[in-house]
């Protein structure tokens, strides 16, 4: 942790500042130490580099086992890939990179830290990730050596933030949470007024397919399944994916004439997506949407409401890869 952080977090019970003690750190990075709050005594360790506020142990048991898969997950696919800041700015669109110069940053869900990292590349002030399972051990290696990113183990539910950010984001996870409303509300109610929220869910349409025939298997099998045994599993219809994006969806998406022809193809424009992306990507891809116990898939009425409820402005929600649903909005 960079001491910079304590300036920017506050005890998530009673919203104020913290008081740090350090016991070990390695040049200007605290390695081992305590986060206090002198209101109500509660303390969070710092451990390994990473400030603790969530207690793995004590989550209810949907979010344990999500943060279980996810933090195997991310673990063990810590790869990266140079087409992320593209993928990236498409989940965020119509963010450009230079949207993030001097802004304040916050992440919720960060993974394996990607979009942390390549936050703080373009220029924000200060970006932080944050994550409730063990994949902030990855996040925290990937950002520890850039001054302006930061990591912290917390529930995007109780984010131990005042309403100080310029920006928040969240790719990916809102829709594995128990209550994905809950979830941007908190997210968005960390942003200050004229400040901007980012969010990218599934969506219900067009994946009816997956609703009626890959949820019932996601949830009574895969996502109950040894992560170690999955992974070998997922390997089946990644292999089926891969081959079909580079033998099919890759190439006749490759030329205009041939794209009309494309266009008829089941879930091209998702699958014309993916298909740059090289095995160890695609099996990721893949193991992720297996290894989910909670995953909804959103309406674009029920996501245009979320906008309504945080009473957020000149909302801009557009379709993305005919799958999923993009937002962005200002705070007011
Ligand atoms: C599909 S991953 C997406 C990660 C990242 N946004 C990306 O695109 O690389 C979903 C992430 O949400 C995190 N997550 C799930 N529930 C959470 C919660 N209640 N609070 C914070 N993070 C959570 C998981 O641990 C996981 O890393």
């Amino acid at each position: 942790m960079k001491e910079k952080l304590l300036t920017y977090l506050v005890c998530p019970a009673c919203s104020v500042p913290l008081d740090l003690s350090v016991s070990s750190a390695n040049g200007k990075e605290i390695v081992e130490g305590k986060l206090s709050c002198a209101t109500c005594d509660a303390s969070f360790p710092i451990t390994d580099g990473i400030p603790r506020f969530a207690n793995l142990h004590s989550l209810a048991s949907d979010k344990q086992a999500t943060a279980e898969g996810f933090g195997w997950q991310w673990q063990h696919f810590t790869q990266e890939d140079p087409r992320y800041a593209e993928q990236f700015l498409s989940w965020i669109a119509p963010v450009t990179t230079d949207f993030f110069k001097d802004k304040l940053v916050l992440e919720g869900g960060c993974g394996k830290g990607r979009h942390t990292r390549l936050a703080a590349e373009w220029g924000a002030k200060d970006v932080i990730g944050v994550d409730l399972s063990v994949a902030v051990e990855t996040a925290y290696q990937a950002t520890k050596d850039i001054p302006n990113a930061h990591i912290i183990q917390a529930d995007i539910y109780h984010l131990p933030f005042a309403r100080i950010f310029d920006y928040a984001f969240s790719v990916g996870v809102l829709h594995h949470l128990p209550d994905p409303h809950a979830g941007f509300v908190s997210l968005s109610s960390k942003v200050k007024d004229g400040g901007q929220v980012s969010a990218w869910i599934y969506g219900a349409e067009n994946n009816e397919w997956i609703t009626r025939f890959v949820n019932p298997v996601r949830e009574r099998v895969t996502s109950r399944m040894d992560q170690r045994i999955l992974l070998q599993l997922s390997k089946i219809p990644a292999a089926c994916m891969y081959l079909a994006t580079k033998l099919v969806y890759g190439p006749l998406n490759k030329n205009g004439k041939r794209n009309s022809l494309a266009s008829h193809l089941f879930y091209n424009e998702y699958l014309k997506s993916i298909a740059p992306f090289g095995w160890r990507e695609q099996h990721t891809i893949v193991f992720d949407h297996l290894v989910a116990p909670t995953a909804f898939y959103i309406s674009r009425e029920e996501f245009e409401s979320w906008w309504r409820d945080i009473g957020a402005t000149d909302v801009q929600i557009s379709w993305h890869n005919k799958n999923s649903w993009r937002g962005l909005g200002t705070m007011t």
